[in-house]
């Protein structure tokens, strides 16, 4: 295979600000706040949920995702690289790199379930255009998915697919590949969730939906809901593995990183405030479980579409919005992995995408036969499947882990001086309000949430 030297941060630079927008917010909204956001909320307990991941996104998520974006453009380079090289220019160790390669191994294994989830919204798009869902209770849409989910065939093709719609843009290249699909399609998702919210308002149950979102219930959170909701902040933001890292890399030095990352946060909320405020009136007025797990967006969505006018249009319009959301999110879990190893391994950017993109495929089947024939395999005893232990590993140890690590990095091993310039606040108020988030409450709070599960 040739080598090329064009991999790596030497990718380029993203064209505009817009263009690098539109990327990070790509990046951050996704089946995490479309799919994964309501579920949880179901499982979780509503609005105790909803309140302790607005906490987390806002305390936690957003002074680290700031953090991560400035050490990216700091260091310019691939993920690991740019954490050894800040290392040594900071604090003589090179060891921090080893932050980067877990949020490698992160990135590898979320990207395996992530591929076989996004893989249903791709299938289910012949599924809306051509009628079949249309007038079905909610009952036969739960059946109709879980007769889906029980043919492993099918969901393998999806899942390939879906995995080669990844890496195709990704050996591109950030510009060429990324950008072009991003701009156009983010302002479309979210002109689409606002019309289902409208008619989950006119249709559903609505006063039932917003009193399970928002009607704070304080007795409910447990340390459980905590750490649920702290890993969702991460996951919903992309941040712990290095994927702002990356971003952050191609950069333009004019852009604000603090306004930029406000924008990011604010645009992930509101899609999964939106996707919630669309699904659970829904859940109410047809009788569905809040707590049906990760079929529930699935399950629901089809119920309305089902029975609206024009349903199979906008059904079909929605799922293919919701696999190309779920794919400016994949590649932005494919780009770290390549930017790692390109520039260090003699293979071309393409050559790492290929590889990366088929390592995560194969593993994808750890999740895939946990919805089917390893339903009831549960390694390591209790009651968690595989997919269950790949996602509660990632969300729940890994990116929570390593977005302290980052923070700690960016706020303690880094001189004031130069962290003062590299995230360009313009207010020294905001300044040190970001510095003892990063140095001081999102460490312990993190920390605190991932510990109280071991007892
Ligand atoms: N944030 C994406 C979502 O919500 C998933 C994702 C993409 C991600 N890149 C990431 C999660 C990096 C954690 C880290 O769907």
């Amino acid at each position: 295979m040739q080598s090329n030297d064009n991999a790596g941060a030497a990718a380029g630079q993203w064209s505009s600000r817009f263009a690098f927008l539109m990327a990070a917010i790509g990046s951050s909204v996704g089946l995490g706040n479309i799919w994964k956001f309501p579920y949880m909320i179901g499982t979780g307990g509503g609005s105790a949920f909803m309140l302790v991941y607005l906490i987390c996104v806002l305390a936690v998520g957003l002074p680290i995702l700031i953090a991560e974006l400035t050490l990216g453009r700091m260091g310019r380079q691939g993920p690991i690289e740019t954490l050894v090289d800040l290392g040594r220019r900071y604090s003589g160790r090179a060891t921090w790199g080893l932050v980067g390669c877990v949020g490698v191994l992160a990135a590898v294994l979320i990207l395996s379930f992530y591929s076989v989830v996004a893989g249903w919204s791709l299938a289910y798009i012949p599924k809306l255009l051509t009628g079949q869902m249309s007038g079905l209770s909610g009952a036969e849409t739960g059946k109709a998915f879980n007769d889906f989910l029980a043919d492993p065939l099918a969901l393998t093709f999806w899942h390939a697919l879906f995995m080669l719609l990844t890496i195709i843009p990704v050996a591109r290249g950030i510009q060429s590949g990324i950008e072009k699909a991003v701009v156009w399609m983010m302002p479309l998702l979210f002109s689409l969730l606002v019309v289902l919210c409208i008619y989950a308002g006119i249709e559903g149950d609505f006063t039932a939906g917003m009193v399970y979102l928002f009607k704070p219930d304080f007795g409910a959170v447990t340390w459980d809901v905590v750490l649920a909701a702290t890993g969702q902040a991460f996951f919903s933001l992309s941040i712990g593995l290095g994927t702002m890292l990356a971003y952050g890399a191609y950069l333009p030095g004019g852009v604000s990183i603090p306004r930029t990352s406000v924008v990011i946060v604010f645009a992930a909320i509101l899609t999964a405030v939106l996707a919630g405020a669309a699904i659970f009136p829904i859940v109410f007025a047809n009788g569905l479980n809040p707590s049906e797990g990760p079929g529930l967006v699935f399950v629901t969505l089809t119920v309305a579409f089902g029975a609206m006018p024009g349903g199979a249009i906008f059904g079909t319009v929605f799922f293919v919005l919701l696999a190309i959301a779920a794919l400016t999110s994949s590649v932005s879990l494919l780009e770290p992995i390549v930017a790692a190893f390109a520039g260090r391994v003699r293979l071309s950017r393409s050559a790492l995408a290929w590889i990366g993109g088929i390592v995560a495929w194969v593993l994808g089947f750890l999740t895939l036969f946990s919805f089917n024939i390893w339903s009831d395999v549960h390694p390591l005893g209790g009651t968690r499947t595989w997919f269950d232990w790949i996602d509660f590993l990632t969300s729940n140890i890994l990116l929570p882990l390593g977005g302290v690590m980052l923070a700690l990095f960016a706020g303690w091993v880094v001189t004031r001086q130069d962290s003062v310039a590299a995230v360009g606040f313009e207010s020294p108020f905001f300044y040190s309000l970001w510095r003892i988030l990063v140095r001081v409450v999102a460490p312990i709070g993190v920390v605190a949430a991932v510990v109280s599960n071991f007892f």
